[in-house]
């Protein structure tokens, strides 16, 4: 395998395809799954239970959570907030994990917010700064409440 983590990163995973490169300031633990040919950019964070496909590019600024299913060919964009926590409590110990899956070919724009459980189908193109709360249809644009 041949990969790339730049030094002044903290990637505990060894699961790692080849051609990927992680950047500056990232902190990857150790059970999360990174495919091949993958870009991660500086100051990510991505969490245990992850899954990335090949050939998907992660901007700065992204963290994955816990039960995020990222498959083949993903663009996500700067500052994208993932969510799994539909009622947020600080202590809470009933939590209900309901993750993020983005499916084959989907793009996230800038600073997106994907609210728990939302799937985003395949090649979907989710708008910058959309609030997305329900699932997105294959190849469709979905541009958020505020600027449809
Ligand atoms: C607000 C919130 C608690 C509502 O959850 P809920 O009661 O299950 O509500 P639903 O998902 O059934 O949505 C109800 C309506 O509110 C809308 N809605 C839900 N969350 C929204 C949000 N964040 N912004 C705008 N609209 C929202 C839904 O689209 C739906 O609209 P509709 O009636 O027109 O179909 C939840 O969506 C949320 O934002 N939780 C916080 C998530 C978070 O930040 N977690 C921390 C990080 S993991």
């Amino acid at each position: 395998m041949t990969f790339f983590i730049h030094p002044l990163s903290d990637v505990q995973t060894k699961t790692i395809g080849d051609g990927t490169k992680i950047w500056q300031f990232c902190v990857v633990l150790p059970n999360a799954k990174i495919g091949d040919n993958c870009n991660i950019c500086s100051h990510c964070f991505i969490e245990n239970d992850v899954m990335i496909g090949n050939n998907v590019t992660v901007k700065c600024g992204v963290h994955l959570w816990d039960g995020t299913r990222i498959e083949d060919n993903v663009f996500i964009g700067p500052n994208v907030t993932f969510c799994n926590d539909r009622y947020p409590k600080s202590g809470n110990k009933n939590f209900l994990c309901e993750p993020v899956v983005v499916k084959k070919g989907a793009s996230i724009g800038a600073n997106a917010t994907l609210l728990p459980g939302v799937v985003i189908g395949e090649n979907a193109l989710v708008a910058a700064g959309a609030v997305v709360t329900k699932n997105v249809e294959a190849n469709t644009v979905f541009k958020g409440k505020n600027n449809v």
